[in-house]
C-alpha cells in the first residue's frame, strides 16, 4: 500500500500545477504568495528552509532577498529535479523527502526561517511534524505557514455535495482547474479547526499570529470575481510560529 506522501506528492500533476499556479489570477498568485511573503521576517543573510517547495516560488524569493542558504524540500521528485536544474546557485540545496517524516538530513538549531506554504494539508499527523520543525529551527527562528481554512473546506464541500460532517478529518480526492482545459486530481486532508490548532498549542512553538486576511487591491484589479469571493469567505489560514 502507498504511504501518504506517495499519494499526495505532485509527480503525476507537476506540469498541470506549474501552469495552474503560474496564472496571474490563480489563488496562489493573488492570495497565498503575497500573504506568506508579508509574514516573512528579513531573509538577508538568513538560513531558509522551504518545505513543500513545489514550483520554487519561495526558494527563488529567498535567494533574491539575499538569504545565506536555502534548503528546499518536496516529496515530488519531478518538482525537486526541475528546481535543481533550473536554479544554479551554490546557496541552494534540494531534497526529495516527505515532510511528515523525520528529516535527519536537516541540521538541528540551524534555520532562521521555515516557509511552509500550502503543504501541511498533505500531512495527517502534525504533532511529530512540529517536533521536527522545532528541532531544526534556531532559537528565535520562525515558521511561516499557510494552510487550508476549515470553514472554507466546509463551504467548498457543501457546495459540491460532498460534505460528511464539519468534524470529519479525512483525506479527500479533489479536482482542480475545473474551468481550464486540463482538470487534474489532487489528494489532501481536511480537518476541523481544533485539529489545526491542537498540534500547534501542544508544540513548543510560541504562536505569534493566526490570520485570515482579506484580499488586497491587486486582487481586485486582476480578478474581481476572486476578490468578491474572498471578501465573503475565508481563503487560507496564515500562521506564524516562533521558537
Ligand atoms: C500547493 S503545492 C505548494 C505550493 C508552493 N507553496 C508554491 O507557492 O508554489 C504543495 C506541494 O506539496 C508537496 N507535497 C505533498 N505532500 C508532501 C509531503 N508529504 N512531503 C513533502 N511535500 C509534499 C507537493 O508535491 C507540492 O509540490
Amino acid at each position: 500500500m502507498k504511504n501518504d506522501a506517495e499519494i499526495t506528492n505532485y509527480d503525476p500533476i507537476a506540469e498541470e500545477f506549474i501552469r495552474h499556479a503560474g496564472r496571474e489570477n490563480s489563488w496562489n498568485n493573488l492570495y497565498e504568495r503575497p500573504n506568506t511573503v508579508a509574514r516573512l521576517p528579513e531573509l538577508k543573510e538568513k538560513n531558509v528552509l522551504d518545505l513543500g517547495c513545489s514550483t520554487g516560488f519561495f526558494t527563488e524569493y529567498a535567494l533574491g532577498q539575499g538569504a545565506k542558504s536555502v534548503t528546499s524540500v518536496d516529496a515530488s521528485r519531478k518538482l525537486v529535479e526541475r528546481l535543481a536544474g533550473r536554479i544554479k546557485d551554490k546557496r541552494l540545496t534540494t531534497h526529495c523527502a516527505d515532510i511528515g517524516s523525520p528529516m535527519p538530513f536537516l541540521k538541528s538549531n540551524f534555520y532562521d526561517v521555515i516557509i511552509c506554504s500550502l503543504v501541511l494539508d498533505y500531512i495527517k499527523d502534525w504533532v511529530p511534524m512540529f517536533e521536527e520543525f522545532y528541532r531544526v529551527v534556531e532559537k528565535g527562528g520562525r515558521a511561516v505557514i499557510a494552510t487550508g481554512h476549515p470553514f472554507a473546506s466546509y463551504l467548498y464541500l457543501e457546495r459540491n455535495n460532498r460534505l460528511e460532517s464539519y468534524f470529519a478529518f479525512r483525506m479527500i480526492e479533489d479536482t482542480w482547474g475545473i474551468r481550464g482545459p486540463r482538470p487534474f486530481k489532487t489528494h489532501y486532508y481536511i480537518r476541523p479547526l481544533h485539529e489545526v490548532l491542537r498540534p500547534m498549542i501542544q508544540s513548543k512553538f510560541k504562536i505569534i499570529s493566526i490570520d485570515e486576511p482579506l484580499p488586497d487591491e491587486r486582487c481586485k484589479e486582476i480578478s474581481p470575481e476572486t476578490y468578491e469571493d474572498l471578501m465573503e469567505r475565508p481563503g487560507f489560514l496564515f500562521i506564524v510560529l516562533e521558537k
